[in-house]
């Protein structure tokens, strides 16, 4: 292919990407299957790797990959970003109603629009691309985050029309992402975030753009700052505008011709609120006609052409009437106070996180105590305060329990940690939960076995340890409450499967501390079994790029421990691959049936994804290419290959099916 075909090419599947991208990240409405997406994604980055000189910022490849930095560098807002005042009640609506229509002599139409409770934006695009992007700061001058900013999937890096506009917007995290996070730093032992705003603000600005990158971030635009083009006449005509260009606006916008209406309005979301997968802390209010706006102005600070109404903030008062006593994995043990169920917007709380011993201590919680609660972020139930007054007088001060609720060893603190710790392996509390985790998705992946059958598993005594689940058998299954024959074969045969797994689930699945499942998949590329991972020392480890000092301190303790020997021991006796079966990291050996070899891959296969199988082709020592030539050596054919097989056979390569190319990499 010569470079100007290469270029027709690249923009053509930019374009797609660029469909692809809008359609699932703005329209929520994904057009192609993953799969799909992947591959046309490879064949861009091949070709960009091909001509490097052809790669452009507004690329879809181009979303992460930027160098982290040591600060960020300040932006002028030229048209400030103001913020806006506040309504807190409907007479303060009907309030803001009469000054807006004393000010204009005109009928007013309002727009009403939900307020996102995330991070004030500005996105700049010049000739339709995407440039700068900065936080808000103190209205005039923000911090530049384009980095982290163009991870944002549903930022488009290029636009509709080769437009040079400034666009503003909330840039937030879906609870789903902030769910997900903070589920993740709790296993990690880090600070979960209070709320998504925090989430959001925190990831947006992280000098490595990588971890923005991680943490599902979206945006919702509502709003224009400097542009010269801009010739629309209403507000609800730039949100129109917005959308065209290919900017997620949200869709709940609503025009209203009464303040009734707008009150409306804001009743229906007060109680819709909960419903939303995204928080909002309010409804904002625009007068829509842009020459009202002018005419209407601005006090020092925010313009007297909108304003926010707040939600109240949502609590409750309830008895606090036990604290329960949970036991992690890792052995933390946290109290959650008990409540008598009591609704907060929109949901029954009956359950509340206490965090932990300094937590109950701080706010002087004892059991039998009135207590305000409220959902942080609206979200997860949280004890705010303790009401004093209505204690008795009798209540005691609590007092964490010296020894372990699950086991009764004694509790410790270890090294400066808040948390208090059961430091017993055989805790049947940490067993269980350390099986929940071996099975768990980015782990050994086994469907169908949830907490709840875990649960009933242990209990029964069926599962003890992760070996016992490999030992399953279909009669003990089939005494478990609600296990038909249908999902005890699924689950029997989601066990079997899982016993190939690559090393690094295993890995991660065993729960050896601070290896997470990024630097299982690092141990396990550079050392590749578990045998050579078993006997690495202190040193070995330490030496390996991304390897702390206290992962290393970690593992070396892991592979020490009798049991741990003893349980790989059984692992391997029951089949359970402990060989590492991903890209090779290091140097491709000479003699690899790959090396030096162009491969093409066409049709489908069924046991590898092209991207797999294109990485252990490369890793190898050889290249993957898109068209069949004569340079061509090895063309991988699966279910339904076209032209290039047909193409291959003309030139007599060499042809594989999926057969061959298991028997070559098994080999
Ligand atoms: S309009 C000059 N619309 O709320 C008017 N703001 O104080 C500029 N916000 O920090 C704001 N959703 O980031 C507008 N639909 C929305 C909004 C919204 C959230 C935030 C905004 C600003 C604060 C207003």
């Amino acid at each position: 292919m010569n470079k100007q075909d290469a270029e027709k090419e690249i923009n053509h599947l930019r374009e797609l990407l660029r469909q692809y991208n809008h359609d699932y990240f703005v329209l929520d409405d994904p057009s192609v299957t993953d799969a799909e997406y992947d591959q046309t994604m490879r064949r861009l980055l091949d070709l960009e790797a091909e001509y490097p000189d052809l790669v452009t910022p507004d690329s879809p490849s181009q979303r992460v990959g930027a160098e982290p930095v040591d600060a960020f560098e300040k932006v002028q807002h030229r048209v400030p970003m103001l913020s806006l005042g506040n309504a807190f009640n409907e007479q303060e609506l009907r309030d803001f109603d009469r000054r807006v229509r004393q000010g204009v002599d005109s009928d007013i139409t309002y727009v009403c629009e939900l307020k996102i409770d995330g991070l004030a934006v500005s996105l700049t695009y010049e000739n339709g691309q995407f440039v700068r992007g900065a936080t808000r700061g103190d209205g005039t001058t923000g911090e530049d985050i384009t980095s982290n900013l163009r991870t944002i999937r549903s930022i488009p890096l290029k636009v509709k029309d080769q437009t040079t506009i400034e666009v503003r917007g909330e840039a937030f995290m879906p609870h789903k992402s902030f769910l997900g996070l903070n589920k993740d730093r709790d296993e990690r032992g880090e600070e979960p975030f209070a709320n998504p705003r925090n989430a959001a603000a925190g990831s947006l600005r992280q000098l490595d753009p990588k971890i923005a990158a991680r943490r599902n971030l979206d945006i919702f635009l509502y709003g224009v700052g400097e542009w010269e083009d801009g010739e629309l006449e209403a507000h609800s005509e730039r949100l129109d505008y917005l959308k065209s260009l290919g900017f997620k606006t949200n869709p709940e916008w609503k025009k209203c011709a009464t303040i009734d209406d707008v009150i409306d309005y804001v009743n229906k979301w007060t109680v819709e609120r909960p419903e939303l997968n995204y928080e909002i802390d309010g409804i904002v209010i625009k007068v829509d006609n842009l020459e009202q706006q002018e005419t209407l102005g601005y006090t020092a600070r925010s313009p007297r052409w909108a304003i926010a109404y707040k939600f109240p903030a949502e609590e409750a008062v309830t008895t606090l009437t036990g604290i329960e006593l949970s036991v992690g994995r890792t052995g933390v043990v946290t109290p959650t106070a008990i409540l008598t169920p009591v609704k907060v917007a929109g949901t029954t709380v009956q359950r509340a996180s206490l965090h932990n011993a300094d937590f109950i201590e701080e706010k002087d919680i004892r059991i039998g105590d009135a207590v305000a609660i409220k959902k942080a972020g609206d979200i997860i139930p949280e004890v705010i305060r303790v009401i004093m007054e209505k204690r008795a007088e009798d209540a005691e001060p609590y007092a964490m329990p010296d020894d372990c609720p699950a086991c009764g060893s004694e509790l410790v603190h270890l090294e400066d940690e808040v948390a208090l710790r059961c430091i017993n392996p055989d805790c049947p509390a940490q067993l269980q939960e350390g099986l929940i985790h071996f099975v768990s998705r980015d782990a050994m992946n086994i469907d169908g076995l949830g907490e709840k059958v875990i649960a009933q598993l242990f209990k029964e005594k069926l599962v003890q340890t992760i070996s016992d689940i490999y030992r399953l058998q279909k009669p003990s299954l089939l005494e478990l409450e609600r296990m038909g024959e249908k999902s005890a074969t699924n689950l029997l045969n989601a066990i079997e499967v899982s016993k190939n797994n690559s090393l690094e689930k295993l890995l991660f699945g065993l729960g050896i501390r601070f290896i997470g499942a990024k630097a299982a998949k690092t141990l396990a590329a550079h050392f590749r079994t578990m045998d050579a991972l078993s006997e690495a020392t202190y040193d070995d480890l330490v030496a390996v790029d991304e390897i702390g000092e206290k992962m290393a301190d970690s593992v070396v303790r892991y592979f020490a421990e009798p049991h741990v020997t003893e349980l790989l021991e059984d692992l391997k006796q029951l089949d359970v691959n402990m060989i590492y079966k991903g890209p090779e990291l290091s140097a491709p050996e000479a003699d690899s049936p790959f090396n030096d070899k162009t491969v093409v891959l066409t049709g489908k296969l069924e046991n590898y994804t092209r991207n797999e199988l294109k990485e252990t082709i490369e890793a190898m020592g050889g290249s993957v290419t898109g068209s069949v030539s004569a340079n061509t050596d090895i063309v991988i054919a699966g279910e339904a290959a076209g032209s290039k097989y047909e193409k291959a056979r003309e030139l007599g390569i060499d042809i594989w099916d999926e057969t061959k190319l298991q028997d070559v990499l098994n080999a």
